[in-house]
């Protein structure tokens, strides 16, 4: 299996702590703020000439709103403002146990599945193709495993719609906001069958993803329709503002308002 080992002796010294950036590309942040302060300072200059002009600083307020809704998003998420992000983790997390061969599918940085390995040595896989554009890198997954004392974790690239793993490999399978950002097959449901077919039947599955985004996903039903299909029985179906508490902007649909916790089983071979 294609993969590489988190190194024993990898040296903690590049951060003396763990890095478990939210699920906010600080990149979309920086971005929208300076758009906004651009077209604030193209209205100013104008003014300069022609006072009226100032009144095109309203252009702003698109990005302006947006800019807000994820730096707030952001601080929401984190464990400065209300660590809502480590609060999905743990749904997860719950739904799959401790015990048996685990893959994260879309693991960044490796927030869940070292937590997951924390709470109970194991077998643990985590897969990500980390990608330009994310904040994340496979370095800073290894590293974060030192740091935490995880040892023998599995790190590997690779695609969540094509999964480098023989069919029944693992004993868990989890994923959280990930398959709705695979870009290399036009159906996301693809990727939920392929963590599906990586899962030995009467293992335990729990994806977390936007799967009321009519954007990513046909309907929830076909969501549930994909897993079915693969052999998947769920037994979990909530809309994450079901169970977590929510305030603006995270109860926006994309942000986290159309956010859900889809989990089960893995039918028996017949
Ligand atoms: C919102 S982040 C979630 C990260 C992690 N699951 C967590 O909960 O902290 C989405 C992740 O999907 C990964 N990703 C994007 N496209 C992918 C693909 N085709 N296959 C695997 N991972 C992918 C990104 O690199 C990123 O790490």
């Amino acid at each position: 299996m294609p993969g590489v080992t988190t190194p024993a002796l990898l040296s903690a010294s590049v951060a003396d702590h763990p890095v478990y950036p939210t699920w906010v590309r600080p990149a979309r942040i920086r971005l929208f703020w300076a758009l906004t302060a651009a077209v604030v300072a193209v209205a100013v200059l104008v003014a300069l000439v022609w006072p009226p002009g100032l009144v095109l600083a309203v252009l702003a307020g698109p990005f302006a709103y947006i800019a807000l809704v994820i730096t707030v998003a952001s601080w929401r998420l984190g464990p400065r403002g209300a660590d809502l992000q480590r609060t999905i983790h743990g749904l997860v997390a719950a739904e799959v146990g401790p015990d048996g061969r685990l893959l994260d599918v879309g693991c960044g940085s490796g927030e869940l599945v070292i937590r997951l390995a924390k709470a109970a040595p194991g077998g643990y896989v985590g897969l990500d193709s980390w990608g330009e554009g994310w904040q994340y890198s496979k370095a800073q997954a290894e590293r974060n495993a030192v740091l935490e004392g995880v040892t023998g974790l599995e790190l590997v690239r690779g695609s969540a719609s094509h999964l480098p793993f023989d069919a029944s490999a693992f004993d868990r399978v989890v994923s959280c906001l990930t398959f709705r950002e695979v870009r290399d097959v036009a159906d996301r449901t693809v990727s939920l069958a392929e963590a599906l077919r990586v899962l030995r039947p009467g293992g335990r599955f729990a994806f977390a993803d936007l799967f009321d985004d009519p954007g990513f996903y046909a309907g929830r039903e076909r969501v549930l329709e994909a897993l079915r299909t693969a052999g998947g029985r769920v037994e979990t179906v909530s809309a994450v503002s079901d169970v977590v508490p929510l305030t603006w902007p995270m109860t926006l649909g994309r942000v986290l308002g159309d956010a859900g916790l889809v989990a089960g089983t893995k039918a028996p071979a017949a």
